[in-house]
């Protein structure tokens, strides 16, 4: 198998930067998190990380989507990227270097590049007679044409005939053949290395360059009535990233990138041909992986796109999930990281499904691996007041596990197979809840073995800790969950690949469970709601209640509950329901808030009268009046009576 180059202690990954007429999706956060994942691993062990993303801004389909909502490119693109970043820190994304292409550092880089490509003589003038693709950005030649559409997308294609620029790929076709023939990790997996193998020895053709100028675009250096084609453009990214062409310093740090991430769509036409032959003729090395994953299709085996309405927002997605199971967003957003790169194989297509997503959340994640946790804590809690105990004699029985999780995680992490690193690291989970099993700590209890007891569950313990190292790069906030459950985070010791190894939990620190991590859903009765089906007034019948959920002082102790009382209250014009109040709860100046009141109680009723007000709850907007807050009252649907408290108290008081 094919094996990433980990020779150096720095490592370069980038992600393709994407094109700002779409807000982010499943698609883009797919290979972000999976960038995201490799940067996180190479950092726990202990190497230096540039982890680059970032947008496609130029080019005419960014200025057509721009033209279409009436905004200037730069003010349309600059919304977007917000999108973009924020989706990335709401999946945990942490990257080193967000390039947009309109920054002033990448606009020299790639004028840099055509310049050079120029004097090489790899770039000469000449007449563009053919097709155009806008959505793809992609020159089309009659024969590549499907019923005069774009082989691509399928959409109509334009004629163009202008004069541009051309590079000279055909002069490095050869030796890029070779290249790739001779370095088996340079493209992977091997299935699209063969399809790239292919598309070379068909017959490659020098690539156009260059448009007749558009305002929206970098302008070629050496001809301002030409403007450098957007894929020559963005291509230059990575390069920018890395320093080229000024600051040497960093280019020599950091360049190549180890890996570079995309999707099967643009590996062929670009970063297995024009990208590597542009680097050839800047005599640049080439990166030592480029690795091409499979494409997210919906159920139905549906491309996702805009145009079809259908896609999927992952951060969505979290948020349905955590109304299904009560876990914390933390968490869902972890669990939709995990079931990305745990249920499909790392370069092949997959399709997202709900069920698919519960089962794993259910199975791996609830039963195997929260399992172990609510299992393991309460007994220390409970035979060994909390404390890890020393290892002992015994201890180190889950060392030979360990170490062949390592092994397999690692090989699988430098042959970018992601699920095969999850495997090992869930055989791992299993090994430790046999373990359990079998040495059953509640007899060892029983039987006063306590020696013994001591041992086992500091191998358990100790070997969490492991685990939770490992899924780091998959789950951090959950990694970080269970690492703070473990008491590690008083402690202050850090995660780092090198103490996957059996017998490094310290002992005397004492554990602090929480809740648990991953509350189980009910698959069924969530795929019906899913899908709209419960029928109406099903909510309220007693067998199709969501089974109660406990919840813990702490997590009462959130609730600001304070006693208010009304000063104003005025009916809401226009929603016959909705009462405006200002109640005074101590603060400087009263709240105003909105209820749903006005069909039980009429507005004078309300003055002076004291209310129990949710002090806390977050602002919202109804009926286009700000409220602040929620008043008590009693009722499922419907209000029927307002509570309230049986003498008076100052406005502000807290209600326990
Ligand atoms: N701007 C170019 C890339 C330039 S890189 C020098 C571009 N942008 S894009 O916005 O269309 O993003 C394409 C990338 O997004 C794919 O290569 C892939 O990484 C990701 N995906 C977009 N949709 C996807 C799926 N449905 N499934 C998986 N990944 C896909 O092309």
């Amino acid at each position: 198998m094919a094996q990433v180059n980990s020779a150096t202690d720095k490592f370069y990954i980038t992600t393709p930067i994407y094109y700002v007429n779409d807000r982010p999706h499943i698609g883009h956060s797919y290979t972000t998190i999976a960038a995201d994942c490799l940067a996180r691993y190479h950092r726990l062990q202990g190497q230096q990380v540039l982890f680059s993303t970032g947008t496609d801004e130029h080019g005419q389909k960014v200025a057509r989507s721009a033209a279409q909502q009436g905004v200037a490119p730069q003010e349309f693109a600059d919304e977007v990227v917000e999108a973009f970043k924020l989706m990335w820190k709401r999946l945990h994304i942490e990257y080193d270097r967000f390039i947009r292409t309109t920054e002033p550092d990448h606009v020299v880089a790639a004028q840099s590049v055509f310049q050079r490509l120029v004097d090489s003589g790899d770039v000469y003038l000449g007449q563009y007679q053919g097709w155009y693709c806008v959505p793809c950005e992609t020159y089309l030649r009659e024969s590549d044409l499907e019923a005069a559409v774009c082989p691509q997308c399928g959409r109509p294609v334009e004629q163009v005939a202008e004069p541009a620029y051309f590079f000279r790929t055909s002069k490095y076709a050869d030796r890029l053949q070779q290249y790739i023939e001779e370095h088996p990790e340079f493209i992977m997996p091997t299935s699209r290395r063969n399809e790239v193998l292919a598309f070379i020895e068909a017959g490659m053709h020098d690539a156009c360059v260059s448009r007749s100028r558009t305002e929206w675009d970098i302008p070629v250096p050496v001809d301002y009535s030409q403007s450098i084609y957007v894929w020559l453009d963005a291509l230059v990214n990575y390069l920018t990233v890395a320093g080229y062409p000024d600051d040497q310093q960093t280019f020599q740090t950091w360049w190549p990138p180890r890996v570079q991430l995309i999707g099967k769509d643009i590996l062929t036409r670009f970063h297995a041909t024009l990208w590597p032959a542009v680097l050839m003729a800047l005599q640049v090395p080439l990166p030592g992986t480029i690795f091409a994953h499979g494409w997210w299709i919906t159920e139905e085996g549906d491309k996702i796109s805009k145009s079809k309405g259908n896609v999927l927002d992952p951060y969505n997605i979290a948020r349905q999930l955590v109304d299904i199971s009560n876990a914390t967003t933390a968490v869902a957003v972890d669990s939709i990281r995990y079931f990305l790169l745990r249920e499909v194989t790392f370069g092949l297509d997959g399709s997202f499904s709900w069920a698919a997503l519960l089962t794993r959340f259910n199975a791996d994640l609830a039963n195997d691996l929260g399992n172990l946790l609510n299992r393991t804590l309460p007994l220390v809690e409970r035979y060994l007041d909390s404390k890890v105990p020393q290892p002992g004699p015994g201890a180190g029985e889950l060392a030979d596990q360990i170490d062949k999780a390592r092994t397999t995680v690692q090989q699988a992490m430098a042959a970018v197979s992601f699920r095969a690193a999850l495997e090992a690291i869930w055989q791992l989970i299993a090994a430790a809840n046999k373990f359990i099993d079998e040495r059953a700590p509640w007899n060892l209890y029983k039987h006063a073995k306590l020696v013994e007891l001591e041992a086992v569950l500091y191998d358990v313990l100790d070997c969490i800790r492991v685990i939770a190292i490992m899924i780091q790069p998959f789950m951090p906030a959950i990694a970080d969950e269970i690492w703070r459950q473990l008491g590690l985070e008083t402690t202050g010791t850090q995660q780092t690949w090198a103490t996957c190894q059996a017998l490094q939990l310290p002992p005397g620190i004492y554990i602090q469970p929480g809740a648990p991590i991953f509350p189980r859903v009910d698959i069924e009765r969530s795929l019906k709601r899913l899908q709209g089906q419960v029928e109406a007034g099903e909510e309220t019948q007693p067998s199709a209640q969501p089974p109660p959920v406990t919840i813990t002082m702490d997590q009462f102790g959130k609730m600001e509950l304070k006693v208010g009382t009304v000063v104003e209250a005025h009916r809401v014009r226009g929603a016959d329901k909705l009462l405006r109040l200002l109640v005074d709860i101590g603060e400087d100046q009263p709240r105003q808030i909105v209820a749903g009141l006005a069909e039980q109680i009429n507005p004078r009723e309300l003055l002076s009268q004291q209310v129990i007000v949710v002090a806390n709850l977050e602002p919202a907007t109804i009926h286009g009046v700000q409220s602040q807050g929620m008043i008590l009252a009693v009722g499922d649907k419907e209000p029927i009576a307002l509570v309230t408290i049986d003498r008076e108290c100052p406005p502000g008081s807290t209600v326990r």
